[in-house]
């Protein structure tokens, strides 16, 4: 039976909520691998619409065991209230679990990551400001402290102290914050524990398990390839990889072990936050698909900024994932466009290059070369059928197919889950 990851291929929100929920009604396990609470995952379904930050997007199925995993930064307070707002709306989430390895994000972190992205001023990344980048800095530096240590309070306490009153100093004498309070803290973390510990588990044990049942298990990605800290648009990234790679590290499964990756493409793009973005439109076709499409971020509420596919990212980002199927989503959002645009290569210094620099200073100089192809002008949002398509959507998403050299198997064209077209199977 398949482990299959599901992969943001742009810069994110590209819809992997809608899909993960979607393919979770034939699977048993659904496991986050990266990220935090900067992932803000949108899901239309009979029990409301939701916005998860860290709860895996299979939770709406009974009976799906939803990880999350060891590659996943926690912030306890969020996790509580998404907890607490998904069985108030009739939610069960006891098949909820959590890794012990995955870090915490502690109070200094959301502080640090607002005062680092004051104090770079007109350089700002634009981060969600939920304490990710130092979160990871500190996984990295061996400075971080994992859930799993909530379950001895006294080594905790022991763990914390020192972390702290160095945290303190920086905050102190650097940004001349006011230090926080190893008391406060750590009572709070101990009642975040409370509630948390009994989610604990050795989730390495539990995927090996549901292998040895033959289950289907999905690995639920979070942000996109192009914010990937090595593959993404360095320094303008995130800070754990959204890759499929990183899905392995950051589940704890072999790569041998996933037998499909399918990333996550809007039809358009979109970004949030700083860092070059090729094809972006500034201009009102971008406005009118900010607004047509509500592109404002999940977590921040920020306007995304839009543009027309970039199939040279998307080539990049279909090689480096090692991509087998697409999901093209919010199809739709062009339904009334005269034409659509599609970026096939970039101009360079008099040049046409066809892939993705490594470099943002090399990426800002490129300038997107265009094929134009002719819109479809009637709405599609209640087609089920590949085929009833407009011959016009056809021809972009089979373009979009030859540019990505992988097939198109899901088309999204609504925020529900019935509003979708299987092109062809993955599962
Ligand atoms: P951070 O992950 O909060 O540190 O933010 C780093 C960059 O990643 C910023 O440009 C954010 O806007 C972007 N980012 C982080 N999470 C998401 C997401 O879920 N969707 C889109 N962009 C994101």
């Amino acid at each position: 039976m398949p482990i299959i990851a599901v992969i943001g291929a742009q810069w994110g929100d590209e819809g992997k909520g809608k899909v993960v929920d979607l393919l979770a009604e034939k699977a048993q396990v659904v496991v986050r691998f990266s990220g935090g609470d900067n992932a803000g995952h949108t899901i239309v379904n009979h029990h409301g619409e939701f916005g998860l930050h860290l709860v895996p997007s299979g939770i709406f199925y009974p009976g799906v065991n939803c990880i999350i995993g060891n590659g996943v930064a926690i912030n306890p307070a969020v996790l509580l209230d998404e907890i607490d707002q998904l069985q108030g709306n009739g939610v069960d989430t006891s098949g909820l679990f959590i890794s012990d390895r995955a870090h915490l994000i502690m109070p200094y972190h959301t502080l640090l990551d607002g005062l680092e992205e004051q104090s770079r001023g007109g350089k700002a990344i634009g981060t969600t400001r939920k304490g990710i980048g130092p979160a990871f800095a500190d996984k990295t530096a061996r400075l971080g402290i994992r859930i799993g240590e909530l379950l001895d309070e006294e080594a905790f306490l022991e763990r914390l102290r020192p972390i702290l009153e160095y945290k303190n100093t920086i905050l102190n004498k650097i940004y001349g914050a006011t230090p926080l309070s190893l008391d406060e803290v750590y009572q709070q973390y101990c009642r975040y524990g409370e509630r948390l510990v009994p989610l604990i588990r050795e989730t390495t044990v539990m995927l090996a398990e549901a292998l040895d049942r033959n289950e289907i298990i999905i690995l639920e990605g979070a942000q996109g390839t192009l914010l990937d800290p090595d593959f993404g648009t360095y320094p303008y990234t995130t800070s754990s990889s959204p890759l499929a790679g990183g899905g392995c590290v950051g589940a704890g499964l072999g790569p041998t072990r996933i037998d499909r990756v399918l990333g996550i493409f809007k039809s358009y793009c979109t970004r949030v936050g700083g860092g070059p973005m090729p094809t972006e439109l500034k201009d009102e076709t971008g406005d009118l698909i900010r607004e047509r499409a509500h592109e404002y971020g999940t977590t921040t509420g920020r306007p995304r900024r839009c543009g027309w596919f970039d199939g040279v990212a998307a080539r990049y980002s279909s090689r480096v994932n090692g991509l087998t199927n697409v999901a093209l989503t919010r199809l739709d959002v062009l339904d009334t466009l005269p034409q659509i645009k599609i970026c096939t290569g970039y101009k360079l210094d008099g040049q046409t290059i066809d892939h993705f620099p490594g470099s943002i200073t090399t990426l800002a100089k490129c300038k997107p070369v265009y094929e134009e192809l002719p819109g479809w002008q009637s709405p599609t949002s209640d087609i089920r059928d590949y085929e009833k398509l407009p011959a016009q959507a056809k021809q972009y998403i089979t373009r979009l197919e030859g540019l990505i050299s992988c097939p198109v198997s899901i088309i999204s064209v609504g925020a529900r889950r019935e509003q979708t077209i299987h092109k062809t199977p993955i599962l």
